[in-house]
């Protein structure tokens, strides 16, 4: 996809399609269809959409609504322009233009409607055979109608470009199933990305070196496949050496991202039932939104203003990737296996993997990277969904500074998450008879939470945010603005906005 700026409408033989961006209850400065617009239920309400065929001599015209002028936002822009994207998308479009209003500051507007624009075309056709599907449904040419600001605009485009191909990134690896992606593909990717910036590098530990450091907990759910466990670690780190605003250490913050990668979630001997394990090769969407927040982070990794931002900060990926599989050498229940920290852990339910894996990438975390500040992302249950739904994260946190922080940074993102409470008084039911703990909380009740708090006895004196995103990594529902059906990249926006916020 193609994208100018324009400072005025184009030519009706120009684009197929031309679009504006409507406030509620406000007149159209642009278009002389008032009339018929006051004839629809169109009101301008945020979402809302009216097509029209040959209007003004246009093929098609979209009306997009953004609601009411003093509430507007990048976020609302983002996604309206998304709407406007996939619907041209779906009439095998190849060209249009949107008008864009004047409000908000041209940089932010310009990172918005490309980050809106891309993520509303975004398709997985990676496995369509029929060459037509392939090839028509792609935008070609997104013209942005700009009043004022262009240049700025033009600025926020090419930023825009960078945010979504991490999203599209994220999402890639989510919608690819085991079939066709394991432990290596993680891998492959953290490589490539690390190739492309000089601040990057990943170290990548098979079972043996695992073994020898003690991630029993981890390694104890790679047993049953026969895919080989990769643990991945990315680091990058800064070249401004200063310190950041409020440093932990005299080097500034430390910050590990784990991401829970399980490429796919049978079960194990605690095998699912069919429907449940239907969409299980998501169950790496936490490592997959590692590696699109480390894809930003080397394209931007030589812009003065992000290298200014990130100053003294060291940022970590950690995806502990394995598959969690049934099998004769597979873990049984009621097996006991010790994490790298030490602490044993009676495994009652090997479908309670993620909680495992994790355990050991926040131990490695902590103790070899020397994070003061971790976010762990991890589609870890389906006690989330049942509290949260399909659109809301859950976010835990041990301290309410870092996760006010994050709340902040994450508004004008689109990833949208319900704080939780880590509810230390459950751990008691997380305790085992023979073991330190059970990695099953016995009932159903609170299970967001008992696996939060399991997890919290793997972080020692780190800040930490743990984000279960079981509910928002994928939609199965209709789209709504920058997100389609199937893998929606949550998280890499939140993230990249926080590690460069002044925390
Ligand atoms: N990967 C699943 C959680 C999940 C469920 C993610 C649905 C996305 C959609 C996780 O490993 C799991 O199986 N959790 C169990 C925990 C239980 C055994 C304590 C669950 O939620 O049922
Ligand atoms: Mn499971
Ligand atoms: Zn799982």
């Amino acid at each position: 996809m193609k994208a100018s700026i324009l400072s005025s409408t184009p030519a009706t033989k120009q684009v197929e399609m031309l679009s504006y961006l409507v406030y509620e209850g406000e007149k159209l400065l642009h278009n002389p269809s008032q009339e018929m617009l006051k004839r629809s239920d169109f009101t301008g309400a945020d979402g809302q959409i009216l097509t029209v065929d040959n209007l003004d001599g246009y093929d098609v015209v979209v009306f997009a609504g953004l609601g009411k002028k003093k509430n507007v936002s990048e976020l609302k822009m983002q996604n309206a322009v998304a709407s406007v994207v996939r619907f041209a998308t779906s009439k095998n479009l190849s060209t249009l233009a949107v008008v864009i209003p004047e409000e908000l500051s041209p940089e932010l507007k310009g990172s918005s409607c490309m980050v809106g624009a891309r993520l509303g075309a975004y398709q997985f056709l990676k496995y369509k055979t029929d060459e037509k599907t392939k090839q028509f449904k792609k935008i070609e040419q997104i013209s942005f109608v700009v009043s004022k600001g262009a240049e700025d605009f033009k600025k926020g485009l090419e930023f825009g470009i960078v945010l979504a191909s991490g999203v599209a990134l994220a999402r890639d690896l989510v919608n690819d199933p085991a079939s066709h992606t394991n432990t290596q593909t993680l891998v492959d990717t953290a490589n490539l990305i690390a190739s492309s910036s000089e601040n990057i590098s990943v170290t990548v530990m098979d079972e043996e070196q695992c073994k020898k450091l003690g991630m029993g907990s981890y390694l104890s759910v790679a047993r049953g496949s026969i895919v080989p466990p990769k643990f991945i670690v990315l680091h990058y780190s800064p070249s401004v050496s200063a310190k950041s605003p409020k440093g932990g250490s005299p080097f500034g913050r430390k910050i590990a991202l784990v991401g829970k990668s399980i490429m796919f979630d049978s079960g194990g001997l605690s095998l699912k039932p069919s429907e449940s394990m239907e969409d299980m090769k998501i169950d790496m969407s936490g490592g997959a939104t590692v590696l699109g927040v480390f894809k930003i982070l080397s394209e931007l990794s030589s812009n003065p203003d992000f290298a200014k931002a990130t100053a003294g900060k060291e940022i970590f990926g950690i995806l502990p990737s394995c598959e969690n599989m049934p099998s004769g050498h597979a873990t049984r229940p009621g097996d006991i296996v010790t994490a790298m920290n030490g602490k044993t852990i009676e495994v009652l339910n090997t479908d309670a993997e993620g909680r495992l894996t994790l355990a050991d990438g926040l131990v490695y975390a902590e103790k070899h990277c020397k994070a003061d500040v971790i976010i762990d992302l991890a589609t870890l249950t389906g006690a989330c969904m049942v509290a949260l739904g399909n659109d809301l994260a859950g976010l835990f946190s041990n301290d309410d500074e870092l996760s006010q922080s994050f709340e902040k940074e994450a508004k004008e993102t689109g990833d949208e998450f319900w704080k939780m409470p880590l509810h230390l008084p459950y751990l008691k039911k997380m305790k085992s008879d023979i073991a330190d703990l059970k990695n099953i909380g016995g009932g159903r009740y609170g299970g967001a939470i008992t696996a939060a708090v399991f997890l919290s006895e793997f972080v020692e004196k780190a800040k930490w945010i743990h984000i279960d995103i079981a509910g928002p990594a994928f939609r199965t529902e209709a789209p709504k603005g920058v997100l389609g059906k199937g893998a929606t990249g949550w998280g890499v926006l939140s993230i990249y906005q926080f590690l460069i916020s002044n925390y």
